[in-house]
């Protein structure tokens, strides 16, 4: 430090020279709102902030901070859950690619579509329905998040019980790695096997290895009707007896989403009429395809499986209105959850699909044992369930963190995952090792090596040196 700057003023002067000061920010108030991401992890204010316009911003921002050893976070919609976009120590810059938004090509003969990663999800399905075009991943955040994040996340959401998650519709994706080269990889065409599958390592690496700058997506063709269906339950195990009734006789809904008993009080507390009165627990249960007939012969086999499993109420939205005022209500359902404690954490994990009433029948019981509210919803036809904790007050935390770490262990013991969609991020690394091998975790990390060697691209992520798990609640 010769001339009495750190490295990231260094970093940050430079590119401030090269980039112009509109791109760089440095001032307080501006790092500031970097600062943290919908996860409540503890707040770190990084040294500076690019906003990069150009995939050139971020070749140089990748250049110039490997050069002076500058860690850096990428950062979209900042919607994530587990901590990904945020800061772990103050010198940092933070690469901000929301105005990296150009949707650049739409390949209607190819049902592909070329964005840039700061284009929100909403913005694409909007673009693809305009077309009579489909983009099925919809990370109920489509509003806010950026497809980059999504990628970045291999984010799922609800119709990925039937369309698969992010994976599924990423061809090709440009990236910058630190030292600011630039790397294409996957491929335009519906299949190839050309080399490593490279684009799919990157797709869910949480923004470690390298930095998106273009991504070819794959649209599939608008199915024009939609039927929704909400049946309703005495509580969330039948609810869940019926997800594995569905998977076990082969039908596709689109989306099997599960609300338990405290789920359904929030929902009615934003709107009474989406869900069906005195319904305790309920599986909203959307059909979609290109024949009317057909997709009504499908409801029909699923309301028959729900009402063999004892559903109290089955009821259809009549409407494109009625279905819609029903999302509205489910996007915000983790917003909404939160505005009820002062603490809340929310899981994301997976089991075997007909594990989903055993997943249930340990959220109970754990629930009772360390006596704390654990709401939980979310996309039981993958078996992903969001389980939550609530708490209000700092007593109530060791009992929260026995209620996580027996929920892992219950997850894992039913043969599921941590993480089907938020990722590990910060929150979640200290229990990676419960689920991995230390080999898979050192291969893992040597990959890591290759494309990052000084481990400056969003450090602190997914993996851990050790510790104990400190929650802070998302
Ligand atoms: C949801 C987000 C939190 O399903 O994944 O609401
Ligand atoms: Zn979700």
């Amino acid at each position: 430090m010769a001339d009495g700057m750190s490295p990231s003023q260094r970093a940050l002067l430079r590119l401030g020279r090269s980039l112009g000061d509109s791109t760089v920010r440095t001032d307080p108030s501006s790092c500031e709102t970097f600062a943290r991401d919908e996860s409540e992890t503890e707040p770190v204010t990084p040294a500076g902030v690019v906003h990069a316009s150009t995939a050139e911003h971020v070749r140089q921002t990748l250049a110039v901070c490997h050069d002076e050893g500058v860690c850096v976070v990428p950062r979209g919609g900042a919607t994530g859950r587990t901590g990904g976009a945020t800061v772990i120590r103050p010198d940092t810059v933070v690469l901000d690619t929301t105005p990296l938004a150009a949707v650049k090509h739409l390949d209607r003969a190819n049902q592909t579509v070329v964005v840039e990663p700061g284009v929100r999800t909403a913005s694409l399905h909007a673009l693809a329905e305009s077309e009579g075009l489909f983009f099925p991943p919809d990370p109920l955040s489509a509003e806010w998040s950026c497809l980059g994040g999504n990628v970045a996340e291999n984010a799922g959401g609800p119709r990925a019980f039937k369309y698969g998650v992010t994976r599924e519709y990423t061809r090709v994706i440009e990236a910058a790695l630190m030292g600011g080269e630039t790397v294409r990889a996957g491929h335009r065409t519906s299949k190839g096997v050309a080399g490593y599958d490279v684009a799919s390592l990157l797709v869910g690496s949480e923004g470690t290895l390298a930095v998106f700058t273009e991504l070819t997506l794959r649209l599939v063709a608008l199915p024009p009707e939609v039927r929704t269906l909400v049946a309703g339950f005495a509580d969330a195990r039948d609810a869940g007896r019926a997800v594995a009734s569905l998977v076990a006789r082969g039908l596709t809904p689109r989306c099997v989403e599960l609300v338990d008993e405290v789920c359904c009080d929030v929902m009615r507390a934003h709107d009474a009429t989406v869900l069906p009165a005195g319904a305790r627990a309920v599986l909203v249960i959307e059909c979609d395809g290109h024949h009317p007939a057909a997709v009504d012969a499908e409801l029909d086999r699923v309301a028959d499986v729900c009402d063999a499993v004892g559903a109290r109420h089955l009821e259809r939205a009549r409407t494109r209105d009625e279905r819609e005022a029903l999302w509205r209500v489910r996007r915000v359902m983790s917003r909404s959850l939160r505005a009820t404690a002062a603490h809340k954490l929310s899981e994301d994990v997976v089991v075997p699909r007909s594990e989903v009433p055993a997943l249930l029948d340990a959220v109970r019981v754990i629930a009772a044992r360390e006596s704390i509210v654990m709401p939980t919803y979310g996309h039981a036809g993958d078996g992903n369930l969001h389980v939550n904790v609530l708490w209000n007050t700092p007593d109530e935390r060791p009992r929260v963190d026995r209620a996580i770490e027996a929920l892992f262990r219950a997850t894992l013991d039913l043969g599921g995952t941590l993480s089907g969609e938020h990722g590990i991020g910060v929150l979640k690394a200290p229990y990676l090792p419960w689920e991995q091998s230390p080999a898979l975790l050192d291969l893992q990390q040597r990959i890591k090596a290759a494309f990052d060697p000084r481990g400056l691209l969003n450090p602190g992520k997914v993996f851990t040196p050790g510790g104990a798990p400190s929650h802070r609640g998302c």
